[in-house]
């Protein structure tokens, strides 16, 4: 089986429909039944409506614990998949709203990825994010707190939620403030966000990723910009086909983006709300845009050059691949 490397997974969209409700019963926090549909699984339909299913998940993660637990759980699945590496976004926000300070939110996540390592091999780093529709007070708080409490597995910073809301200039403060404490930086744009929301990240943000950055397609020059500056894209076409950007797999610009000379990776977002994985997109990619196993390989590649880890780490990974 191919090895895999992921860049781009939020940790509360990691749990699934049976952890999330055996937290909820466990912890007595009642979860709005809305949240799941006749069949189980959690139920949606447009992305913001996404966004809330996402928060009332997140809000039955109580303890540190809990935290452990959640992010154990998708690194015991990922490893099961080939996965040898996950950075994965934490969200401090998400924390707070139930009352979870910051160190005890990061010590939960910790343990939960040394004792993966220490069972399955894999590694796991933390890529802390903001919530945009938050704010960019929110998103200094958050970001002051990254800076104020550095941890061996935070390697990077980044920001989620609605693409819609406030311009990327405004969190330019935050994440300068954590740049210059020498992390390296993430950030979505261009998933709901069209080619302007792209250009004003680039612009205002230093950024070395591209969270999904898939509506690049829309605008030629700005493509061959980021093909050529070599800007990682962490694609997601299971999550894009879910939420709608997409009507399909095949109508997915995965494959065009990648012979136009971007550099792509592949990555499952919120797996369980969008159906997915790691390994079902690695399956998916060599289904429908006929990538045979050197062509994944080279995708693990890539992730591993992209991702915010040291480079002893890198050597390590790419030794095993
Ligand atoms: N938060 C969780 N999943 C997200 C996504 N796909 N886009 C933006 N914010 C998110
Ligand atoms: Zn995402």
């Amino acid at each position: 089986m191919v090895k895999k490397a992921e860049l781009h997974v939020h940790l509360e969209g990691t749990a699934t429909p049976e952890l999330v409700r055996e937290l909820s019963g466990r912890n007595g926090a009642t979860i709005d039944p809305a949240t799941f549909g006749p069949d189980g699984d959690f139920a949606w339909g447009t992305f913001l409506e996404f966004l809330t299913a996402y928060d009332r998940a997140a809000a039955v993660i109580l303890t540190k614990d809990d935290y452990r637990r959640v992010t154990y759980d998708y690194l015991r699945r990922c490893a099961e998949e080939e996965a040898i590496y996950v950075e994965m976004f934490s969200s401090p926000d998400h924390a707070a709203a139930v009352g979870m300070s910051y160190t005890d939110h990061l010590d939960g996540i910790a343990a939960g990825i040394e004792e993966a390592k220490a069972d399955f091999g894999i590694e796991g780093r933390i890529i802390v994010t903001c919530v945009r529709h938050l704010g960019p007070e929110r998103a200094e708080a958050v970001a002051r707190q990254v800076v104020a409490h550095p941890h061996p597995l935070v390697v990077g910073f980044g920001m989620g939620g609605d693409e819609g809301a406030f311009e990327a200039a405004d969190f330019a403060p935050a994440f300068t403030h954590v740049h210059q404490s020498g992390l390296a930086i993430t950030s979505h744009a261009g998933e709901f966000g069209g080619p302007t929301s792209i250009r004003d990240t680039l612009l205002h943000l230093p950024v070395q990723r591209l969270g999904h950055g898939v509506r690049v397609i829309e605008d030629e020059s700005l493509l061959q910009e980021i093909a050529s500056r070599k800007i990682p894209l962490e694609l997601c076409p299971g999550s894009n086909v879910a939420t709608g950007l997409f009507d399909n797999r095949s109508a997915h610009p995965f494959k065009n983006l990648m012979e136009q000379g971007c550099v792509v990776t592949l990555n499952s977002d919120d797996p369980p709300f969008f159906k997915t994985s790691i390994g079902r997109e690695y399956d998916a990619a060599a289904q429908h845009y006929g990538l045979d196993e050197a062509a994944l390989t080279q995708i693990t590649r890539n992730a591993i050059a992209a991702a915010f880890c040291d480079d002893a780490l890198k050597e390590e990974l790419s030794s095993r691949l």
